[in-house]
């Protein structure tokens, strides 16, 4: 980056937030509306906490209820500024972490309502090298939100849709994100990324792109915006 400290840089500071990326969750939240009150998110690579904040004013009142987790290799302080009691943090790599270890940081174990990764690795510089560790972060995002709705996704013939009973456990969903809840996936732009879309879309209502205007020029990040998880399961 250039000395100059760029506009979303420097609203960042004005608006109290502890990092640029808020405005890359705003700008989902406005178009797609993800987060409601009373949601419980979970919040992959929560380091530094901007979108801790944002989903946080998302989710309402205290009166509403409501939570957000946030996970993230880097030990995280819950900022203070648009964070309340709803927002926690926990220090754990993602990819060695087992889904009944996440979903027990959820309410009452029965799952979140959004997903949120914008999990990304250390970038090395060599383009190819970062997409395919961004797409194994990204993989994991998928696995541990909707588990093996992942993999079954090609024999979808023999599946029936299922009501939402809250948990979704005694459906066999194996994953943390409950049925009609949200999913999004930073991922670094490559081949790789058709993957995703196609996993993706058979299992969500909706499955789309997404390059948001605070994302720096120079990068070739990318969110899929997963809406409405629709698990089926085998009579
Ligand atoms: C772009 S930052 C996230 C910014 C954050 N959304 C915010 O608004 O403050 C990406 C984060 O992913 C985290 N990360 C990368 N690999 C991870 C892993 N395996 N487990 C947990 N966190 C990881 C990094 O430590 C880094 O803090």
């Amino acid at each position: 980056m250039s000395g100059t400290p760029d506009f979303f840089y420097r609203e960042a500071q004005r608006l109290g937030y502890v990092a640029r990326s808020a405005f890359k969750l705003l700008q989902i939240q406005k178009q797609y509306k993800i987060i409601t009150p009373g949601s419980s998110v979970l919040d992959l690579g929560c380091a530094p906490g901007a979108w801790l904040q944002v989903a946080c004013q998302n989710l309402g009142p205290l009166g509403k209820g409501g939570v957000v987790v946030g996970i993230d290799v880097k030990k995280v302080k819950v900022p203070s500024m648009h964070c309340d009691e709803r927002v926690t943090t926990v220090c754990a790599d993602v990819m060695n972490l087992p889904r009944e270890q996440v979903r027990a940081l959820s309410p009452q174990q029965k799952g979140f309502s959004v997903v949120l990764s914008d999990m990304c690795p250390l970038v090395s510089g060599i383009t190819t090298r970062d997409a395919a560790l961004s797409a194994e972060l990204g993989m994991r995002a998928i696995d541990l939100a909707v588990g093996k709705a992942a993999h079954d996704r090609t024999v979808n013939n023999a599946f029936e849709e299922v009501q939402s009973d809250g948990s979704g456990s005694s459906l066999g969903i194996d994953g943390v994100l409950q049925p009609g809840g949200h999913l999004i996936i930073k991922l670094l732009e490559s081949e790789d990324v058709k993957e995703f879309s196609q996993i993706c879309k058979p299992i969500f209502r909706k499955a789309s792109w997404l390059r948001p205007k605070a994302t720096r020029s120079c990068s070739r990040e990318i969110y899929l915006i997963c809406q409405g998880f629709q698990y089926r399961v085998r009579e």
